[in-house]
């Protein structure tokens, strides 16, 4: 089973996924990482030389691909709960873990980080933290809807955060042993 963490820019989920995954001694894919990787170019390239909807097949690919493998932490670019087949291929073997963050941190996390630049194009024209409001309004009810666990990072270090998705994932483990139904 890999652990997939689904959320908007800036929410942690690459820290978080880089931690969890050396705690839990399993692998770390990032898909923009991985997007990067197979194609040679930025995201933001992409973006500009073939545009978002050549972006979202690639991520799909990418998203196919890695939903295959198992035992792997996954972090996920923000905008791949857009395509439900994304959101069925993880889930197919994953357990998703929604991280947010409000609107003010999740501006001040991605101006500070140099990963911006390549990864992160706008994707509306609208100026930046204009931006992050009007998407996370319209992408919430599609997070909520795909995460099987939501934790909010704004005020929490990510070793916590780590934590809590550890003992999330240790608690539905041992559910689903208990639910079993007992065959004779
Ligand atoms: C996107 C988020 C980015 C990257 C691309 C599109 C989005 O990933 O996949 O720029 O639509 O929210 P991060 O969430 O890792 O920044």
């Amino acid at each position: 089973m890999n652990i997939v963490l689904i959320g908007f820019r800036g929410t942690g989920k690459s820290s978080i996924g880089k931690l969890l995954s050396n705690q839990l001694k399993r692998d770390y894919i990032d898909t923009d990482e991985y997007i990067g990787n197979s194609t040679g170019k930025t995201i933001k390239d992409i973006f500009l030389e073939k545009g978002e909807e050549v972006f979202r097949t690639i991520e799909a690919e990418a998203v196919a691909t890695v939903s295959k493998m198992d035992n792997q932490i996954i972090a996920t670019g923000g905008g791949v709960i857009l395509n439900n087949k994304n959101v069925t291929n993880l889930k197919s073997n994953g357990t998703l873990i929604l991280l947010e963050a409000s609107p003010e941190i999740i501006h001040l996390r991605l101006s500070l980080d140099d990963k911006t630049a390549d990864q992160r194009p706008s994707l509306t024209g609208k100026e930046a933290f204009e931006e992050i409001k009007h998407l996370l309004d319209k992408r919430l009810p599609l997070y909520n809807k795909a995460a099987d666990h939501t934790i909010n990072t704004s005020l929490k270090s990510p070793e916590e955060v780590v934590d809590e998705i550890i003992m999330f994932i240790e608690d539905s483990q041992k559910s689903n042993k208990s639910v079993k139904p007992h065959i004779k």
